[in-house]
């Protein structure tokens, strides 16, 4: 980084010109001042969207004619020449650049001249951070949503592959009824179904234009806000400057929706460490995607399972970091704002390592039937089949629970196998569904974790994913 633009005093005022606001001031910036202030290092990602804004803008300063077609061509070609910069890496940033905003126009102004020095005319950066910020976001947020869609895509390739896998299903953690891995497996991918809908129901919504608000009350010149909107491929225009300066509600969604993404990422990953602990043993990770221990030689664990659990925790103080912000601000842009980015970009980068690792983690990790079989075998795993049994026999079912309820009791203090209670006292007919494999061939209700219905829910689910491609799309 460089010292400082080695632009000369343009207005000859004497003073600093290396701020935007040199003219009005007497002395420059404090160096603590600037420290707080400069936001380059992490904002210099917003450099496409803020080309995207001011080639936009510049167009619009042509129809409104306040600057002529020569002036447009070499403002346009600077800023052709500053993409080709950022893309090549080459873009030379000076410690004088406040903002990203700031360094792109310093280096159209040193590449157009005069022109260049026309670029801001009835912008403010207050409208042209807000217009930058939704322009990323709506790419953004539909890449996360790429990413969960192909979470789910790998969470129905392995229900399929594994469509007669039976494992306990719990409740409080303790074995409550024979489910197919299948169910369970796609239960995460509806929830994921539900995030993917709402990142793309906040991008519909963010998906206003706030450029031409200007720094906060519009501008005298005869700008055209909804052409620029228009330009720039949104779907709409602000109607209040005030609020279109200060709206950071659209971050605070999309924080809100990463952070709910995450719960459902680290409730899963809490799975993948039980499944994979020796306990349980329901699943094994592949070498690629576990990570060993520096101590002891046999260990093998589930860190990106954890990983996902406690990033989760971090998004969500994003989230309310964010609201903690905005809840004091008056109307309209305040500085407070800038400190919107970097929990944005952290929720966003966040999200996208674990959703990456943990579709390959699931990907190609080896479910072991055997042991989820075994698990979901126990005496007692399919005692509400015989409940129902009597149900269908007309007993009320408080007292169907309630016999059920007596033999479970007797076979667990020892008396005799809860089979033989069964044959012995409801006969052999009931008894026979005491097996897991029959409680999940029996299972009939729609939407529940047995065979029977399974078919309908894969159908169902592939559904989603074809809508949700298009919403992505
Ligand atoms: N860097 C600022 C932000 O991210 C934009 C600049 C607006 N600054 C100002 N003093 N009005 O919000």
């Amino acid at each position: 980084m460089s010292e400082r633009a080695p632009h000369d005093d343009p207005d000859g005022s004497g003073t600093d010109p290396t701020t935007l606001w040199h003219g009005r001031f007497a002395e420059p910036p404090n160096e603590a001042l600037m420290a707080m202030s400069i936001s380059i290092r992490f904002d210099q990602r917003l450099w496409r969207d803020d080309l995207a804004g001011s080639r936009a803008h510049v167009n619009g300063l042509l129809r409104a004619g306040i600057i002529d077609t020569d002036e447009t061509s070499a403002i346009q070609e600077a800023l052709s020449q500053v993409e080709r910069e950022f893309e090549t890496e080459s873009f030379e940033f000076f410690d004088t650049d406040e903002d990203i905003h700031t360094a792109i126009e310093r280096r159209v102004t040193e590449l157009a001249g005069d022109a260049g020095a026309k670029l801001h005319t009835g912008r403010s950066r207050n409208d042209q951070v807000a217009t930058d910020i939704r322009l990323w976001c709506r790419r953004e947020l539909t890449a996360v949503a790429a990413k969960v869609f192909a979470l789910q895509q790998v969470l129905l390739d392995r229900a399929e592959a594994h469509r007669y896998a039976i494992l306990p299903g719990y409740t409080h953690l303790q074995r409550a009824q024979p489910v197919l891995l299948a169910h369970h497996l796609l239960a995460h991918g509806w929830a994921l179904g539900r995030d993917v809908d709402r990142l793309m129901q906040s991008v519909a919504r963010l998906d206003v234009s706030p450029l031409g608000a200007g720094a906060l009350g519009g501008s005298s010149l005869p700008l055209d806000p909804a052409a620029t909107a228009e330009e720039l491929g949104f779907a709409s225009v602000f109607t209040n400057s005030l609020d279109a300066v200060s709206d950071r509600d659209f971050v605070a969604e999309a924080l809100f929706d990463l952070s709910l993404l995450a719960v459902h990422l680290s409730r899963l990953g809490e799975e993948w460490i039980l499944w994979t602990s020796e306990e349980f043993g329901f699943a094994t990770l592949t070498d690629a995607f576990a990570t060993g221990s520096s101590m002891l030689p046999q260990k093998k664990n589930a860190d990106i399972a954890e990983l996902a659990r406690g990033k989760s925790g971090r998004m969500i103080g994003n989230l309310v970091g964010l609201l903690v912000t905005l809840k004091g601000l008056p109307l309209a842009y305040n500085r407070d704002l800038q400190e919107d980015k970097e929990p944005l970009f952290d929720s966003v980068d966040q999200i996208s390592l674990v959703l990456d690792a943990i579709r390959g983690m699931i990907a190609t990790a080896r479910f072991n039937e055997a042991a989820m079989r075994e698990a979901a075998s126990s005496q007692t795993v399919a005692a509400i089949d015989v409940a129902e049994w009597l149900v269908q026999r007309n007993v009320p079912f408080r007292q169907a629970h309630s016999i059920v309820g007596a033999l479970v009791r007797r076979h667990l203090a020892g008396e005799a196998s809860l089979d033989s209670l069964v044959t012995t006292e409801l006969g052999p007919e009931a008894a026979a569904l005491l097996s897991a494999d029959s409680s999940i061939a029996n299972r009939r209700s729609p939407g529940g974790g047995g065979s029977q219905t399974l078919d309908s829910q894969l159908s169902a689910y592939r559904a989603m994913l074809g809508r949700e491609q298009q919403l992505i799309e």
